[in-house]
């Protein structure tokens, strides 16, 4: 079977960049969608150039102009949007309304991938204000699709490695101490955590696979389930020291939002439900999902504790 073909649309932001690199890597035509809104932004532009000498082809297109995404969807078999999903960077979730109009106007989409790569949204239901707004903007997307539909697939990415291992799982922190951390409660709820390029990898792994088709795709690498406890003793065991440990209340944790601007508030009931409560691992994948180790086992992903090697 031939390999599909890929449209990127979000190739040039924090994760577009390396499904970009991925689906180069693994052979399929890749597409990325050049938006003439970048105006004189010059280091999008040399990323772009920097994809096409890779190999890429660059198409013009544009959210303000229907056509012109009818006309790049028509040009490839998947398209993978990876539009911005993160308040404190920029959030445009429900602006792939238009893309799925798109889709569904061009009619030859063998499967679409929406911008989700995290929490699973529909586990969300009950989750906190502010932040609940991420997954039911995701759920919108969810259900335009499904009501089009679209054949899909949900990649379940859970916690982008670079945000929450380096930091060691505290809010507001992408490096590591050597002197303490904050644990956040009792510090033994699982999370899981995923190198976003082994999410790109997994996500190009899927796009041709039967098995994801209208399935979420959830990314559990095994050795990459653990407390916040573990991923600090990882890190004490590399540098040969034990860190002060303080902690905070899940009361004293939510109440620290107050003075707080929006997309802090956000992020701070995100974490709550990650590391509080442990809503990415304490629930069983059912028949509309997929574990991404498990399908993929030759992909060679990085255990955390190879991650935090980088901090020495
Ligand atoms: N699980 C986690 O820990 C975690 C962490 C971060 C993000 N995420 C999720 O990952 C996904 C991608 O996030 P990201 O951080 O990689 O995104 P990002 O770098 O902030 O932005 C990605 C792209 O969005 C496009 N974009 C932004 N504003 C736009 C607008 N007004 N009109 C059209 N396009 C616009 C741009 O595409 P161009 O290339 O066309 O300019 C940009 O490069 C989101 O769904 C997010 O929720 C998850």
């Amino acid at each position: 079977m031939a390999k599909s073909k890929v449209l990127i649309v979000g190739g040039t932001g924090y994760l577009g960049r390396r499904i970009v690199k991925a689906s180069l890597a693994h052979g399929h035509q890749t597409y990325v969608l050049h938006r003439p809104e970048i105006g004189v932004d010059v280091e999008k532009l040399q990323m772009l150039l920097s994809f096409k000498e890779q190999g890429a082809h660059l198409v013009e297109g544009s959210f303000n102009d229907h056509q012109s995404l009818v006309d790049a969807v028509k040009l490839v078999d998947v398209v993978i949007c990876t539009i911005s999903g993160v308040h404190f960077r920029s959030h445009n979730i429900l602006l792939q309304l238009k893309l799925v109009d798109a889709i569904k106007q061009a009619g030859n989409i063998k499967r679409f991938f929406p911008s989700e790569f995290g929490t699973d949204p529909a586990m969300m239901a009950d989750a906190l204000e502010p932040g609940r707004v991420s997954f039911e903007e995701k759920m919108v997307v969810r259900k335009a699709i499904e009501d089009a539909r679209i054949p899909f697939t949900y990649v379940s990415a859970n916690c982008f490695a670079g945000y929450f291992v380096g930091g060691l799982c505290q809010m507001g922190r992408i490096t590591p101490s050597r002197e303490s951390v904050v644990l956040l409660g009792d510090g033994n709820q699982k999370a899981i955590y995923v190198d976003e390029d082994d999410i790109a990898t997994y996500t190009i792994k899927t796009i041709d696979d039967i098995r994801t088709l209208n399935k979420t795709l959830y990314l559990r690498p095994h050795e990459n389930i653990l407390s916040q406890r573990e991923v600090v003793e990882l890190w004490e065991k590399l540098i040969g020291k034990v860190l002060k440990k303080y902690t905070i209340s899940g009361e004293e944790f939510l109440a620290s939002m107050k003075g707080k601007d929006y997309a802090e508030q956000v992020g701070v009931t995100h974490f709550y439900h990650f590391f509080y409560e442990g809503c990415l691992a304490n629930f069983e994948i059912g028949e509309e999902g997929k574990e991404a180790s498990e399908l993929y086992p030759e992909v060679n992903y990085t255990p955390v504790k190879e991650y935090l090697k980088r901090f020495l």
